[in-house]
């Protein structure tokens, strides 16, 4: 039966034929069909950028198997953004910098009036985490290129591959920084942000960028064809049903508060205990009302308390003040903001009940973002010309696709992570699952190419 699926799927081996005056120089040319289906990323060569990416931020005489540390901004990331630009200019691009440090390059296509098919991904790490997150979809990204390069295939639009700067936002406390620029999302006061006492603005030009000119990176809605992202799951639903391609439906909305916890330091040996006003008593109280909140009702939403400075964190002073993050995610926006007032109540109440104060404030808001239906489909129709089971499913991490989704269509490709770990250095995805992500990117990109997305 033909059904759309199908449809799409033989759609996606079929190479539309590109005017020879359209090709960018004399040695390029179309390729038969075949040709085209039967193309397929080298597993050993993206396998050896992930483990040479590896070295940056790697701990101290360790091993892959120990992950990295490469915050955004760290020597680590300048070291593991240097390895990248070279790579790229190996594959036989120029790479550019943009004002926030994104790092991009483009590959001419054969109608120059079209606009590019951007895919990528980021490499900068939280701390301790793994290997896959952010570089299997930026190595893969210029993995594809190098093939296309190699095999002079000409794709009809122009294509982009973008590193996107500062994802994880452990630095500046802020995620999603290169590509919330692009999305015009960056706002001046947030340059102003100190992290571990260097300023935004000297961090951007760190890694290249000129915070003067943020504006300049900013993209219009329409721009790009598409933007296509491929990244480890992070959960364990693949594993769990054995799939090895995911399509990425919606990434959730995250919002993270500051909240800033005041009681008294004080002696730790003669304050009788109903004297106290411990800020990490409070703080500790605060912690299990998010758990119990964000579980009192059904659904996928999620809270964290991740981050926390205790002052001053002495053994015989009792804390007097404590910093610390609450996370909350989910797909519904007022979902989020019912738990954030449950949090604020329950944040007064443990104020009164520990003689502390508390104040909450909301340090990112990151919206949910939609994928496009038709970007899915010619992801499925990769993974059906490859013979690769996928299954449609939500993103509980946060992605810059979701940036890009403000400005045009966005679709995202998962492969399994093991054990559903990520954040780790226990991260894991089998090789041979790195490599069928990566040709289920090439494709849905080649189909991409044919398709018009806007449908
Ligand atoms: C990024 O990985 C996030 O979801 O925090
Ligand atoms: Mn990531
Ligand atoms: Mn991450």
């Amino acid at each position: 039966m033909l059904t759309r699926r199908v449809f799409l799927g033989a759609l996606a081996t079929l190479a539309i034929p590109v005017p020879r005056r359209h090709w960018p120089s004399p040695l390029w040319r179309a390729r038969s069909q075949v040709e085209l289906a039967a193309l397929r990323i080298d597993a050993t060569r993206l396998r050896h950028t992930l483990e040479s990416l590896s070295q940056f931020g790697r701990p101290a005489n360790g091993s892959f198997a120990d992950g990295v540390s490469r915050l955004a901004y760290s020597d680590a990331d300048v070291q593991g953004r240097a390895y990248v630009l070279d790579l790229i200019k190996s594959v036989g691009l120029s790479p550019r910098l943009d004002p926030a440090g994104n790092i991009l390059a483009r590959r001419d296509g054969a109608d120059a009036s079209l606009p590019p098919i951007v895919f990528g991904s980021h490499i900068d790490s939280v701390p301790n985490g793994g290997n896959f997150d952010g570089d299997l979809g930026s190595l893969s990204a210029i993995e594809a290129v190098r093939l296309l390069n190699e095999r002079k295939i000409a794709t009809r639009h122009p294509l982009e591959v973008v590193v996107w700067a500062n994802e994880e936002g452990v630095a500046f406390n802020n995620g999603l920084c290169g590509s919330r620029a692009v999305a015009g999302k960056l706002p001046p006061e947030e340059l102003e942000h100190v992290y571990n006492g260097v300023k935004k603005t000297d961090a951007i030009r760190k890694i290249g960028g000129d915070p003067t000119r943020i504006p300049d990176a900013r993209r219009s809605p329409g721009s790009f064809h598409c933007y296509v992202e491929l990244h480890i799951e992070q959960g364990g639903t693949l594993e769990k049903t054995g799939i090895p391609i995911g399509v990425v439906e919606g990434i959730v909305a995250i919002d993270r508060y500051d909240a800033v916890i005041r009681g008294m330091a004080n002696h730790a040996g003669t304050t009788p205990m109903p004297d106290r006003h411990d800020a990490l008593i409070a703080a500790a109280q605060l912690t299990l009302a998010v758990r119990e909140i964000v579980t009192s009702e059904p659904g996928r939403q999620v809270g964290t308390v991740g981050h926390l400075e205790v002052v001053p964190n002495a053994p015989n002073v009792i804390p007097g003040v404590v910093r610390h993050t609450i996370e909350l995610r989910d797909l519904s926006a007022s979902k989020l903001e019912r738990l954030a007032q449950a949090v604020r109540d329950r944040a007064r109440q443990i104020a009164a009940a520990t003689g502390t104060t508390i104040d909450l404030t909301l340090a990112s808001h990151h919206e949910a973002a939609t994928a496009s239906p038709v970007v899915q489909d010619a992801i499925e129709a990769a993974a059906d010309h490859l013979r690769l089971a996928h299954q449609r499913l939500p993103s509980g991490a946060g992605h810059d696709a979701q940036s890009m989704a403000q400005l045009g269509p966005m679709a995202m490709i998962f492969v399994p992570s093991i054990g559903g770990i990520s954040h780790s250095p226990r991260e894991l995805t089998s090789w041979d699952d790195c490599a069928r992500g990566a040709n289920a990117l090439l494709h849905a990109v080649l189909a991409a190419d044919r398709m018009d997305v806007r449908s």
